[in-house]
């Protein structure tokens, strides 16, 4: 077992999907919208880090069949049992989200909350790789994932910006800093450096931050990015 199954199997034996950040007992608003407005290619969804599979309803309404995948079987086996009874035609197994066990182009919709950000940095462009490599032409791609920490007022954390981009900046330097980089659209990850980390053939429609307050009352940056699998 891999040390990431490892550490995600613990996490899963010891909470319940509800103590976790980012659980939610519905959809994010941002998939209920992108499903209800814009016009997708048919065919299978994928949920990336589906967790306790809370979106996999949702997707299966749309999409035929919504498959999930985490790398915990605790966390498939609970997704399993949510979407039990659903409408429509719902697949759940455990995958790493870098190495997933299917052929390229097979996906209309890949989605992920809350998986992208527990990959480490350096591997995120092999990550969206990978995602791209699943999209059939003109399939979309819906992330959502923290950049940052806001404090209690809903500032950026500095802290947090310290520990990724500060360590060779002094105090005052590093505030400043950190308020250019809130300035320019989003702390952590910049609008231009999510453009590019997406592979060419995936075009951005929509690339935003939001704040967001996590079930443990902390106060989070989330990317939201959209994008499609056109041809170049
Ligand atoms: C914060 S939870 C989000 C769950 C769900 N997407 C949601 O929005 O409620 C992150 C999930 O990603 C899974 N995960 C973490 N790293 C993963 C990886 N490398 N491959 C697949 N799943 C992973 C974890 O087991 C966990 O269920």
């Amino acid at each position: 077992m891999s040390p990431q199954r490892e550490h995600w199997e613990r996490l899963w034996q010891r909470r319940s999907a509800s103590d976790f950040e980012f659980s939610a007992a519905e959809p994010p608003a941002q998939l209920l919208r992108l499903l209800a407005e814009a016009p997708t290619a048919t065919g299978p969804a994928l949920d990336v880090g589906c967790g306790s599979g809370v979106v996999l309803p949702a997707l299966a309404e749309r999409f035929d069949p919504a498959v999930g995948i985490d790398i915990s079987l605790r966390a498939v086996l609970e997704a399993r049992k949510y979407s039990r009874g659903a409408p429509g035609s719902i697949l759940v197994l455990v995958a790493e989200a870098l190495a997933l066990p299917f052929g390229d182009g097979q996906f209309a919709f890949v989605f992920d909350r809350g998986c992208m950000h527990n990959i480490p940095r350096p591997r995120w462009s092999a990550y969206l790789r990978e995602l791209e490599r699943l999209l059939k032409p003109q399939g979309l791609l819906q992330i959502l994932f923290v950049g940052s920490t806001l404090d209690g007022r809903g500032r950026l954390s500095i802290r947090r910006i310290a520990a990724g981009v500060g360590r060779r900046l002094g105090r005052g330097k590093l505030r400043r800093s950190a308020l250019v980089r809130d300035r320019g659209g989003g702390a952590g990850l910049s609008l231009s450096r999510m453009r590019a980390l997406l592979p060419a053939s995936l075009e951005p429609l929509r690339i935003e931050h939001f704040p967001y307050r996590t079930s443990r009352g902390r106060n989070r940056l989330f990317t939201h990015c959209i994008a499609m699998k056109v041809a170049r």
